[in-house]
């Protein structure tokens, strides 16, 4: 047995073991409607998007702050993208996206950032979007365990590789099964990548070997580029179904709200750390405690908290096709925020690390 080492926070998830027992769907899953599983959160984006497709939609409308990964299935099913303004909050205005839908029939496309019900104006407009004739699809990737609001979205779609340590995983939840594309067979290749990557980054936080850490992380870079070159609809891998059947949500909910509570207190009595949100609401899980910085700070603290082993997403680079069409507040959503991980890996202690390094700053 390996003692512990100085436990590198953020980044990449882990698997502690290889489970070996192949079990069915997991029930916490079909509370969100009637499920399929798919590869990735690409993967179930573009299964929707070919059911949309052939019901005549071309154009989709999306928030002007998102990944590439959400964007690109738009772009190779074809479809035309018009992106929406957010303000500092991540909240959209309603009456901009009104506008953008009348033009044309098209998919509204949105999100609850971190956790938090930062769409609820979108969820009530649900009635006045139906008569647009837009069709609404929610990412819940991140408010997956959030007591948030109900959507009125006609699918909602997540990435569930991103929060956990699956080699695969994404789901659309939608009750009407014309519109899913189902994936029949699984990106084998993609799998076996990322579970020796997953595998060998498990061994690492045990031990702490960098040779462990290089291999590791060519493997990731390696599955991202399949994951981006080919955005298909592919099944789920019997592993990470595994994997889904063992998930203990209730540790999941207390650690993480536990985690961004403790930055939230922590952090508080630091001038030059501005938390996106307040404190915590009850109903809300978070996935990271985002906060913005002075502007142009934010690549020296990155790096700061690069070298005590802290490793920060950057939510998120931005999308070429996005350069010089953003309003102030999003290009400060892109240029000043840092969010901190404080998910199920991660306890107090950990927190209390990411907290010293931020004091010392300034
Ligand atoms: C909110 C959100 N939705 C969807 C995706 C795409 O998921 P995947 O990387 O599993 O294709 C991502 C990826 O970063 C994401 O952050």
């Amino acid at each position: 047995m390996h003692s512990k080492i100085v436990k590198e926070i953020g980044s990449e998830f882990w698997i502690d073991s290889e489970p070996s027992k192949i079990n069915g769907a997991p029930a916490w899953l079909a509370a969100y409607g009637k499920t399929s599983l798919f590869s990735s959160g690409r993967g179930a984006i573009t299964s929707v998007l070919q059911g949309a497709r052939d019901r005549g939609f071309e154009r989709a409308v999306l928030p002007s702050y998102l990944c590439e990964a959400m964007i690109v299935p738009f772009e190779r099913a074809g479809f035309k993208i018009e992106f929406h303004s957010l303000n500092a909050s991540l909240e959209c205005d309603m009456e901009e996206i009104k506008k953008m839908c009348a033009r044309e029939r098209s998919i509204l496309f949105h999100m609850g950032y971190f956790g938090f019900d930062t769409n609820l104006n979108i969820k009530k407009a649900t009635g006045e979007l139906e008569k647009l004739g837009t069709f609404v699809m929610e990412d819940i990737t991140h408010t997956l365990f959030s007591d948030v609001s109900s959507s009125g979205a006609h699918c909602k779609v997540a990435s569930l590789r991103k929060w956990m340590g699956l080699p695969s995983g994404g789901a659309v939840f939608c009750d009407d099964e014309n519109i899913v594309r189902s994936g029949n067979i699984a990106h084998q290749k993609l799998v076996d990548i990322r579970l020796k990557a997953l595998s060998l980054k498990g061994r690492f936080i045990e031990n702490g070997d960098v040779l462990l850490k290089k291999e590791f992380l060519e493997l990731f870079a390696e599955g991202e580029k399949i994951l981006n070159n080919d955005v298909n609809a592919y099944a789920i891998d019997p592993v990470s179904m595994s994997i889904l059947g063992g998930v203990n949500i209730g540790e999941i909910k207390s650690k993480r709200s536990a985690n961004y509570e403790h930055l939230f207190r922590e952090l508080s009595c630091v001038k030059w750390i501005r938390p996106v949100f307040g404190s915590l609401p009850d109903n809300v899980c978070p996935i990271f405690f985002p906060f913005f910085c002075e502007n142009g700070e934010r690549d020296k603290i990155k790096a700061m908290l690069v070298a005590h082993d802290i490793y920060c997403t950057s939510h998120w680079p931005l999308y070429h096709k996005l350069n010089g069409k953003l309003t102030n507040d999003v290009t400060h959503l892109y240029d000043d925020m840092i969010s901190i991980p404080c998910d199920q890996r991660y306890d107090l202690q950990d927190m209390n690390r990411v907290v010293s390094v931020l004091k010392e700053y300034k």
